[in-house]
């Protein structure tokens, strides 16, 4: 056990308790607690994504480059949102199709506003919003 550590009891419905072994052996964590860590981790950065804390994430696009002013009109957004937009990946996929993952950091509302102005931009044919924290707030 890791110093530091508590160790608690948790009461449980045994086919619950069943159906979650099966899920952390296929997931491959090595024990009940690492499993149950990760979880109360993802829990906690959900909650930072709803208090409007600082968080950062990854925002994905494609898109057709050949649809008219997208190229620039996505440039133009993250240019109007420099102060949030960390780093930015283009992968050209093919002759049209372009990929775009955005590193982003800011409020959880400005930063779900931002993804959801680029993801909405005409002519991005998919879009994806990664949340994650700043790790700031985490064991
Ligand atoms: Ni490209």
């Amino acid at each position: 056990m890791k110093k530091g550590a508590v160790r608690f009891g948790v009461s449980m419905d045994p086919e619950l308790l069943d159906h979650f072994d099966d899920l952390i052996e296929r997931k491959g964590y090595g024990n009940r607690s690492e499993a149950i860590r990760d979880l109360i981790r993802d829990y906690l950065v959900r909650q930072e994504w709803k208090g409007g804390q600082e968080i950062v994430g990854t925002i994905t696009l494609v898109y057709n480059h050949h649809v008219r002013e997208l190229s620039e009109a996505l440039t133009d957004i993250q240019h109007d949102h420099s102060d949030r937009v960390l780093s930015t990946l283009h992968i050209h996929l093919d002759h049209a199709n372009c990929l775009e993952v955005i590193a982003v950091k800011g409020s959880s509302e400005e930063v779900q506003k931002l993804a959801d102005r680029l993801i909405g931009t005409r002519g991005v044919k998919h879009g994806r919003l990664a949340a994650t924290t700043t790790g700031k707030r985490l064991k």
